[in-house]
Parts: C-alpha cells; sequence; structure tokens
C-alpha cells in the first residue's frame, strides 16, 4: 500500500508553496518529480567519484563504470529483460525512437509499411515520418473509437505480408488508454513478421512490466517520467535483433578497431552508446529504479488504478467540462479536459494562481486533438504522490475556474 503523507516527504518539491498554496503537482505525464534518494546519488557521483566511464584503470573511473553498468542490471530486472546487454541507454524516449527508425528501415524496401495509431505522440509519429520520406515506406493509422480505444478490427485489417514494423502507445499521454499489448502481439505474430514497439514513456512508470510475458521486440522507456532525471532513457529490445542492427551514431567507445578507412563495431550495448553516455544521469535512474522497486511497483499499478477512478468520478459531475478519456475499465490515471467557449491555457493559468499545477497545449498528440476538432485541451495526470485530495482540490479549482472564466 502507497500512504501518499509519508511517501511526499521523500521528495523535497513538495516543501514549496505556489502562489501562497500548498503545490498540487498534477503534470508527472510531463515528468515527475524526484526523491531525495535521486538527487542525492547524482550529487554523490559528481562530489565522491566522478570520473569518465569506459575510460580509465584508475579508481574514480572503475567505481563510476561499475555504478553506470549496474544500472543495467537494475533495469534489466525492473522489466524482466533476458539480459543485461539489452538495455541500451538513451538521452529519452525520443532519441530511442529515432534510433529505432533509423536504423531499422534502412533495411526495408520501397513500399513497405509501418503502422502506428491516430493517438501516438510526436516522438512515435515524426522519426517514422522522416525515414519514410527517405526510404518511400507507407505509414498507416489505426484508427481511435469514440471511446479513445484502439479499433482492433481496424488494426486487423490493416495487416498484411508489407507491415514491417507497428509501434503503438502502451499508455495513451492523453486517454489513459492502456491497450492490450499481448492481443495485439498475437495479432502481428499471426499475420506478418513485423517488429512490434512500444511507447514506454507513460507505461513504465506506472505499470509492472514483463517484456518476455508481453512478447513484444523493442520498448522505448522515458527516465525522468520514472522519478529519474532528465535525458536518460531506455531502448530495451531483443537481443537477436540488436546484435543485427546498425548503429546510428558513430564516435568514441562504440568500436571494437578502427582503421583509416573503416571500423568493426563494439558487441551490444555499446555498440549503440556513442561517445560519453550521460552516467550520472543513469546513475540517477538506477536510484530511481530501486525506490520504485522498494515501493514494488504493483502498488503503484494499484495506487493509480484507484486514483483514477476516484478522479474520473470527480471530474465526471463537473458541469460544462468534456473529458477525453478512454472508457474502458483498465486505464491511465490520465485526463485530458477542455471546457466549451474557453482556452484550455487559460483554465490552466487559472487553476496555478490556485497551486495546482497541469499542462496545457495539445501535449505533443497534435493530430488527435485536431481529429477531435480541439486546438488545446488541459491535461491533469497523477502519479505516487498525488492522493484523493489532490483532485478534490483540482476539481473544485476546475469549478471555480469555469466560473470565474465564463
Ligand atoms: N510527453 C510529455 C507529455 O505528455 C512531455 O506531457
Amino acid at each position: 500500500m502507497i500512504k501518499v503523507s509519508d511517501l511526499k516527504k521523500d521528495f523535497p518539491i513538495f516543501d514549496r508553496e505556489i502562489n501562497g498554496k500548498r503545490l498540487t503537482y498534477l503534470d508527472s505525464g510531463a515528468t515527475s518529480q524526484k526523491p531525495e534518494l535521486v538527487i542525492n546519488e547524482m550529487s554523490n557521483v559528481y562530489s565522491n567519484i566522478n570520473a569518465n566511464v569506459h575510460r580509465g584503470t584508475y579508481v574514480l573511473s572503475s567505481e563510476t563504470t561499475a555504478k553506470y553498468e549496474d544500472v543495467r542490471n537494475k533495469l534489466k530486472e525492473f522489466i524482466n529483460a533476458y539480459s543485461s546487454d539489452e538495455i541500451i541507454f538513451t538521452k529519452g524516449c525520443t532519441e530511442g525512437f529515432n534510433f529505432l527508425a533509423n536504423s531499422i528501415c534502412k533495411d526495408l524496401n520501397p513500399g513497405d509499411e509501418i503502422i502506428l495509431s491516430e493517438i501516438e505522440h510526436h516522438a512515435n509519429i515524426i522519426p517514422w515520418q522522416m525515414v519514410a520520406e527517405k526510404y518511400n515506406l507507407k505509414i498507416k493509422y489505426i484508427n481511435i473509437t469514440e471511446s479513445f480505444n484502439l479499433d482492433i478490427d481496424h488494426f486487423e485489417s490493416l495487416l498484411n505480408s508489407n507491415t514491417k514494423v507497428v509501434s503503438i502507445v502502451g499508455e495513451s499521454n492523453m486517454s489513459g488508454m492502456l491497450p492490450d499489448i499481448k492481443k495485439l502481439n498475437s495479432l502481428i505474430r499471426e499475420k506478418t513478421n513485423a517488429i512490434y514497439i512500444v511507447d514506454g514513456a507513460q507505461l513504465v512508470p506506472h505499470r509492472k512490466i514483463d517484456v518476455q510475458d508481453l512478447g513484444i521486440d523493442f520498448i522505448c522507456v522515458s527516465g525522468h517520467k520514472m522519478l529519474g532525471p532528465t535525458g536518460i532513457g531506455v531502448v530495451w529490445g531483443r537481443k537477436e535483433l540488436l546484435e543485427k542492427l546498425d548503429p546510428v551514431y558513430g564516435g568514441g567507445d562504440m568500436i571494437e578497431e578502427v582503421f583509416y578507412e573503416t571500423a568493426t563495431w563494439a558487441p551490444i550495448p555499446h555498440k549503440f552508446e556513442a561517445g560519453t553516455p550521460p552516467y550520472v544521469e543513469a546513475i540517477g535512474l538506477g536510484a530511481a529504479v530501486d525506490y520504485l522497486t522498494k515501493l514494488d511497483m504493483k502498488n503503484v499499478e494499484k495506487h493509480s488504478d484507484e486514483l483514477r477512478l476516484y478522479a474520473k468520478n470527480k471530474l465526471e459531475n463537473i458541469d460544462r467540462l468534456n473529458i477525453v478519456h478512454t472508457n474502458s475499465n483498465l486505464a491511465g490515471c490520465t485526463f485530458a479536459m477542455s471546457v466549451e467557449g474557453v482556452h484550455a491555457t487559460d483554465v490552466s493559468l487559472m487553476l496555478d494562481t490556485f497551486g495546482v499545477a497541469v499542462r496545457a497545449g495539445h501535449h505533443c498528440v497534435q493530430p488527435f486533438h485536431r481529429k477531435l476538432n480541439l486546438d488545446a485541451t488541459f491535461r491533469a495526470t497523477g502519479y505516487i504522490y498525488n492522493d484523493e485530495e489532490d483532485f478534490d482540490i483540482l476539481s473544485n479549482t476546475i469549478e471555480e475556474s469555469i466560473k470565474l472564466l465564463t
């Protein structure tokens, strides 16, 4: 069980007041707050052991390298990867998708197809658009139903022998939708030889993930959304696929031998990590993984599910509030909202005066906003340090804001 009042004490930011009010932070979909443990661990590296990884034979470099490499083991356990070599550090999910799109698609043939969904984050659209143009590939989008779920029949109808990549969000940052990853996986395997990638940016911070059980090929993970620092993320991929892929970035540390004319690559994971990696950020992410592991991801899931139901009930009772949220029984605690005749930014500015932090805009899901005839929504996302009181404050202040703004 998560006891929010105790847990909040681990996060220094909750000592702050905003506009004279307690901080009601409901924007963890954009980035999570950081426990002291993570902040201290990064400070410890800089203060006591800092040296570049994989380069020195001296004590400091060996200690930093050991800590950095140990984070791969922690992440392997956290998502149940087959091996720690399958954990590739990136700057974040966006870099992860750019790496996968470029590396996978250069071996495809003109006319090959990539399947995304209508509710993808731009990070899982733009890299594919860029490579599709370069290699003459076709992108198809799975329809989203009126209740903000994937249209599975439509998905099935899109699958064919030309489908080479399927890349779909694991938890929507707009509607909270949680697609049935295992079901999608079996449909893909039945009808294609496609590579199945999951966007884990919102999923991995909130749910217990077992990549072996899900049967997927790759998942992109964002560190800063799961209590870790910015500038660090992970691509997990099956070893046999990673071994076949070429690196996209060249430079130091990713090579085996270099000649003036050519070079050979280091084994995985290093062939994908050119240059000095963000090792302090990776070690900070390791501390975040320790924190979540100690909480137990099953408790994190339970907390998210209970909070979502409470929040949904509260928000659905507000007059004139339109909510973009899946009707499914299982979903993320994410609510994109709008009020007819009032701009989302005005609502969020008004909420800020009450100390309530929500995101306003298209949340990097512009095509789907356009499809719904919305130019923007304001969005509240709950995480482990939020409780019912936060959503009471949110719903009261939304009601107050509607009164003041209309
Ligand atoms: N992708 C992040 C969000 O949904 C930034 O807010």
